[in-house]
């Protein structure tokens, strides 16, 4: 059987090996802060955190991330992850909150890696994740707050 370990949790999968990770997730496992936008690696909205980095896992079958360590937004923690979620509620980003689980796991992975980054990292960090209701200047607010900056 194979094993995946995901938020620091060994866990026995008993999905077919070939099926997306997104869907582990969401259908065997029940973490369900991972959403689903278009199943082909375009929007974001699956974006969870694979040693580390921000990536989309509608595509990626489980069977590739053996050894790999997983988080989702379930098992996001540490001083970025705190940071933002107070300054995501402080300044109110969200609207209908679709694809906020995707946004912090970006911007902390963003954070984890550049402490102060400026508006071209921001850009080239969330990009990749899709906000219908068009949250951005709002994200971007949030993530200056949360690294310390002032707002530009
Ligand atoms: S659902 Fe994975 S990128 Fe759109
Ligand atoms: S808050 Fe609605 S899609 Fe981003």
């Amino acid at each position: 059987m194979l094993s995946l370990n995901i938020n620091g949790r060994d866990t026995e999968i008993r999905s077919d090996p070939a099926t997306p990770l997104l869907w582990v997730l969401r259908c065997e496992l029940k973490l369900t802060g991972t959403k689903f936008g278009c199943g082909i690696g375009v929007c974001g909205a699956c974006t969870l955190h694979i040693d580390g980095a921000a990536q989309t896992c509608c595509t990626k079958p489980v069977a590739q991330l053996h050894g790999v360590k997983i988080t989702t937004i379930e098992g996001l923690e540490g001083a970025e992850a705190r940071a933002l979620k107070a300054a995501w509620t402080r300044i109110d980003v969200v609207q209908c909150g679709y694809c906020q689980s995707a946004q912090l796991m970006a911007a902390s992975a963003l954070l984890k890696h550049n402490h102060k980054p400026g508006p071209a990292d921001i850009d080239q960090a969330m990009t990749p994740v899709v906000c219908r209701c068009g949250t951005y200047p709002r994200i971007r607010d949030a993530i200056y707050e949360a690294s310390g900056q002032t707002r530009r």
